[in-house]
């Protein structure tokens, strides 16, 4: 029998470098989306334009408990550009072959998944993003107890993410020597976490207050922290982000995802999305609005 899947992608407002340490984050899915296509077959095999998406599908089905498939692959997500284009695949995959699944157990299998494919012991955020955001919403979840509730988000503010240039795949960068490092309590790495812990509740109070003169302030504090406490900046991603801080119309901007290069995300006023694009210059820039995950609440 054939099915289909489809999940989205996500951004992370703020919390990052927090999700493999039981932090609190703050994710929203986004309007560009996986669609995968499937029916069983004698072994898996896959159409498409993700590179190694084999090797996701078939952590995937080991995860789900799942035979082998037959995919076929369409998506608008970006790969290597940090909207989690990996996690959409995944959970495009769950959704399709496991629409039973409650949305937290498809996210957690998802998760294991990525680890079995990558080696790199991401943290659950994307996944959960894909899986259980909501459209005009951020998703404010606990890592540590896996508690999470939904958190409006204003329908007139654009979320633009730019595209450093720099894409690379997670298992080459220091994200597990980073996570090693955090768990280990070695001081900068620590300080990171715990201002950026407190930069979430205090980005989300500001939401719920309606008070968006916090929002930009608090992501060029995150911004700093990853550089200069987590060290995941490049000087490459600074100057985009530097520029973003003096585009007309934005509120703030910071490194998004695991950095390393891959993107900046940046929240403009409505109208402001041709001056900003002409600021990031050649830079490619998504101007994305919150979606609905793949798996109901
Ligand atoms: C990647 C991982 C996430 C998270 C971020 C950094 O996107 O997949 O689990 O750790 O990096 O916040």
């Amino acid at each position: 029998m054939g099915w289909t899947g489809r999940a989205p992608g996500r951004v992370n407002l703020i919390g990052e470098h927090v999700d493999y340490l039981g932090g609190v984050v703050l994710p929203a899915a986004i309007d560009r989306h996986t669609t995968v296509t499937g029916a069983p077959a004698g072994e898996w095999s896959m159409e498409s334009a993700v590179p190694d998406g084999l090797r996701y599908a078939r952590a995937a089905g080991a995860e789900l408990g799942t035979a082998p498939q037959a995919l076929r692959v369409t998506s608008d997500i970006p790969a290597g550009a940090g909207l989690s284009s990996s996690a959409a695949l995944l959970v495009a995959v769950a959704a399709g072959l496991r629409p039973d699944l409650d949305g937290v157990e498809a996210a957690l299998a998802c998760q294991r998944a990525e680890q079995r494919a990558t080696g790199v012991q991401v943290g659950v955020m994307d996944q959960f993003a894909s899986a259980l955001g909501r459209r005009g919403h951020a998703l404010l979840l606990d890592c540590g107890t896996l508690e999470h509730r939904l958190v409006p988000f204003p329908e007139d503010l654009v979320i633009a993410v730019v595209d450093s240039g720099i894409h690379r795949s997670l298992a080459d960068t220091p994200y597990n020597e980073r996570r090693r490092e955090a768990e280990s309590g070695m001081p900068r790495r620590r300080r990171h976490v715990e201002s950026e812990l407190a930069r979430v509740h205090e980005f989300v109070a500001a939401l719920e207050a309606g008070d968006r003169s916090r929002l930009g302030p608090l992501l060029k504090a995150s911004h700093i922290s990853l550089r200069d406490d987590f060290e995941v900046s490049t000087p490459a991603v600074d100057a985009l982000v530097e520029r973003a801080w003096a585009a007309p119309g934005c509120l703030g901007a910071r490194i998004m995802g695991a950095g390393f290069g891959g993107s900046v995300l940046a929240l403009l006023e409505t109208g402001a999305e041709g001056g900003f694009g002409l600021a990031m210059g050649e830079a490619p820039v998504w101007f994305c609005r919150t979606a609905d995950g793949a798996y109901r609440r």
